[in-house]
């Protein structure tokens, strides 16, 4: 007897999908439609068959590999999205019982530019100066600009594994269903954490977004669980809750769930986000403009060594239209970094060694310094760009020495902004 496995859908519920097992498929999708009365609204599609050898065997494992995305432990349901859809199937097809594929769903059309990977190039390499530099970061003010599932995935490689076992993630402006019959979908922060739920020994995963206006019908839910156990829609939320980060709901768990808040919060809501995420007293890892480090809400907290910058920058987001879009973005952190890899974009050099094109004397007499250029044996304050700071300068013997950014002049024309610090 033939026995196959398969992925199959209502159009009804498109945040889940059943993974089950049959001896024969065109009768058990004949079942699925006949039991809900097949109608315009509502049908079952396969997503995925394949023929498989020991079907019972199989099932069991995709039960034991994803327990986090099961909804109920009696019924093989999981939690869905197109992103998602790829991990099952590539479950499947590598497992050792699988034979061959027999059906599988039209790939979905993506738009997305691929982009050559290279390790931090410079800005001459990557064709722009300070200045296209600066007008980047201004740019980082539109609120639908999503993160790449890449740029996720390099920053928390970084940390070590102790720094997620056993914790609550919370990523509070985050769709993890994803509108996927647009162009938008899920949230690619939801995605990481689940498809990493196991191996970064997750104990709960909580992703909200926000409905963007009060849900007078109290129609949609906002959110969703995961925990070993399964995962859960959030249905029961207060009424009028919009799954905004400074929503009461978002707050208690926020305050009483979360350990370690991880999210790219809406650009034009950075410094409300910056004071709600710091009052918490919660870890977090965020991506923010690279100018941010210089306002006055977030420098005092680098100058006291309560956070510091991340790993990495990021350039590259994507719009609604899942186009590459451009801009100059930072992660910002309190979980410790080791080893800063970005300490040797700092050029600790004698003074007489700094080339003088990277020097300037500003209108109070101040020196600032351009390139990623410090002076090593000059005691006097001077100024230097966010970049310094982002890449670590704080932690190489050296200290902020005003709480606020220092716009310099020369012969009476402002310049772009820089921080002032001191060798200590
Ligand atoms: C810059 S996008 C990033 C989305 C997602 N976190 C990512 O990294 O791809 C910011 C998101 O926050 C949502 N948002 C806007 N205002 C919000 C609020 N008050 N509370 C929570 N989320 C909000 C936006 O709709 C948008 O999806």
């Amino acid at each position: 007897m033939a026995q196959f496995l398969y992925i199959v859908q209502s159009s009804l519920e498109p945040a889940k999908c059943k993974i089950g097992i049959t001896d024969n498929l065109e009768r058990r999708l004949k079942e699925y439609n006949s039991t809900t009365g097949q109608s315009k609204d509502n049908i079952y599609k396969f997503l995925f068959t394949c023929e498989v050898k020991d079907m019972r065997a199989i099932e069991k494992d995709i039960k034991n590999q994803f327990p986090h995305l099961r909804e109920q432990s009696s019924r093989e349901i999981y939690f869905y999205n197109n992103s998602l859809f790829d991990m099952y199937v590539d479950f499947i097809r590598s497992h050792p019982l699988f034979i061959s594929e027999t059906f599988i769903k039209e790939p979905e059309k993506k738009t997305i530019i691929k982009i050559v990977k290279k390790t931090t190039p410079t800005l001459q390499e990557r064709g722009l100066t300070r200045e296209k530099v600066m007008t980047k970061a201004k740019k980082v003010d539109n609120d639908e600009f999503y993160t790449r599932y890449e740029d996720i995935e390099k920053e928390i490689s970084m940390y070590p594994i102790s720094t997620w076992i056993d914790k609550c993630v919370f990523c509070n402006c985050d769709d993890a269903v994803g509108e996927t019959r647009t162009e938008k979908d899920s949230s690619a922060f939801a995605l990481f954490f689940i498809k990493n739920f196991i191996a970064l020994g997750l104990k709960k995963l909580i992703c909200t977004h926000y409905s963007g206006q009060m849900d007078l019908f109290q129609a949609g839910a906002k959110g969703y669980i995961f925990t070993k156990e399964g995962v859960k829609e959030m249905t029961k939320m207060p009424k009028g809750y919009t799954g905004c980060f400074e929503d009461p709901e978002s707050l208690r768990i926020l305050h009483e769930e979360a350990d370690i808040v991880c999210t790219n919060p809406p650009f034009s809501r950075a410094i409300d986000y910056w004071r709600t995420i710091i009052n918490s007293d919660k870890k977090f890892l965020i991506i923010s403009n690279i100018v941010n480090v210089l306002n006055t809400a977030y420098l005092p907290y680098f100058i006291e060594k309560k956070v510091w910058a991340g790993y990495n920058r990021v350039d590259w987001f994507l719009n609604p239209k899942r186009e590459k879009v451009d801009a100059s973005a930072h992660w910002y952190t309190n979980i410790p970094i080791i080893n800063r890899p970005k300490y040797r974009l700092l050029k600790i050099v004698p003074l007489s060694e700094i080339p003088e094109r990277y020097v300037k004397k500003d209108d109070k007499g101040y020196l600032l310094f351009d390139n990623g250029y410090i002076p090593s044996d000059y005691q006097d304050v001077f100024g230097v760009s966010s970049r310094a700071i982002l890449n670590g300068i704080l932690e190489k013997g050296y200290k902020i020495v005003n709480n606020k950014q220092y716009i310099p002049y020369i012969n009476n024309k402002a310049q772009w902004s820089r921080v002032l610090i001191q060798k200590i």
